[in-house]
């Protein structure tokens, strides 16, 4: 490896993971790992309640995705895997931030003006999310930032509180943060043909239980072209999701399609084969977590250790240069 940087992601605990987020967010920070990179992926639980006002469905949602991210693969030992509320300075970086933070670019973030441009009710939280994400990012000196397109903004932000901090209490305090936009990994696309996402009702998760999995790929929509017709891959949902389960399989298959004489239903079938294949023992790790309760907390627990000892260096330092202490 290059150097080792560190890496955070925060997922914000709003619903079920689905392959959307597994092949285009999930599997880099997989790799990431793998690479050797220090990584911090924690579940943004403070920031979910400006969403969620039910103290059940935020801890429900919360203990899913820790699960999930530890059975596709986040290790905890290289890793650290914790929850935003664990590290309660982060929201007392977040204040200090916004005692340097222009209320102008507040004003200009995409989520404040898109519920302004609804008229949806706007809470402070709302409007102020994207100083806490910029404290999530500046507290543990994060390098890089892995974020979709959406989240680009707000990475932006987090490097312009840093200059501003900087430059008014000291050169040295806070890291600069790099957003690294997940464009390279191809759009996932649900059942319904668009890009798969909670907010359009296609998702297929990646825990979705075996039975119901398998009737969302019967359902993905195809053409209409019959069994002994040559078909195109690439146009084909079906076969693009299975190349992302089976990228070296997809070629002996893109031959078929082309060859005429199978049809959906028959690579439906293969895709579902091809899921079970990755997903099964992914399933299994997810299904020995659940069951064994004190090992995840153990998992946060040593996480939110970790995590608030980094963050307690950077506090040390920021409390100091602004006369805290
Ligand atoms: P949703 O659109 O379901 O609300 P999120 O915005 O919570 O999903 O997604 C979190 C991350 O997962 C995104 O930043 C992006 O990197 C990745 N992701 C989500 N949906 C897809 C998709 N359909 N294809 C590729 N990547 C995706
Ligand atoms: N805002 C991100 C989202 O909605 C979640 C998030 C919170 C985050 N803090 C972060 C992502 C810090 C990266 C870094 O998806």
């Amino acid at each position: 490896m290059s150097t080792r940087r560190t890496v955070l992601s925060g997922i914000k605990p709003t619903g079920k993971l689905h392959l959307g987020n597994y092949f285009g967010a999930m599997r880099q920070f997989l790799d990431l790992q793998e690479a050797g990179h220090e990584l911090f992926i924690f579940v943004a639980d403070y920031h979910a309640l400006t969403t969620i006002s039910d103290a059940d469905t935020l801890r429900g949602l919360t203990a899913d995705i820790v699960l999930d991210y530890l059975a596709v693969g986040l290790d905890p030992e290289r890793s650290t895997l914790f929850r935003q509320s664990d590290v309660p300075e982060v929201t007392e970086l977040a204040w200090i931030l916004d005692c340097v933070c222009p209320k102008g670019l507040l004003d200009r973030a995409h989520a404040y003006k898109d519920a302004m441009a609804r008229e949806q009710p706007v809470s402070m939280g709302l409007y102020n999310y994207p100083v806490l994400m910029a404290a999530d990012i500046l507290i543990y000196g994060s390098h890089l930032v892995p974020v979709g397109k959406d989240q680009k903004q707000h990475v932006e932000y987090a490097q312009d509180l840093q200059e501003k901090l900087n430059n008014t209490f000291g050169a040295e305090l806070l890291t600069r943060p790099e957003p690294m936009i997940q464009e390279s990994t191809a759009t996932v696309i649900g059942m319904d043909g668009q890009k798969m996402s909670k907010s359009y009702g296609n998702t297929i998760e990646i825990f979705e239980p075996g039975r119901s999995f398998e009737k969302k790929i019967k359902s993905m929509v195809t053409d209409s072209k019959g069994v002994e017709e040559a078909k195109d891959p690439e146009t084909c949902n079906v076969f693009a999701l299975y190349r992302l389960f089976d990228p070296e399989g997809a070629p002996a298959l893109a031959d078929r399609y082309r060859a005429g004489g199978m049809g959906y239903g028959h690579a439906k079938q293969e895709l579902i084969a091809a899921a079970s294949r990755v997903l099964d023992p992914l399933r299994d790790r997810r299904a020995e977590l659940a069951a064994n309760p004190e090992q995840v907390d153990a998992v946060l627990q040593r996480g939110a250790g970790r995590a608030r000892a980094r963050a307690g260096e950077t506090m040390d330092r920021v409390r100091k240069a602004t006369g805290l202490r």
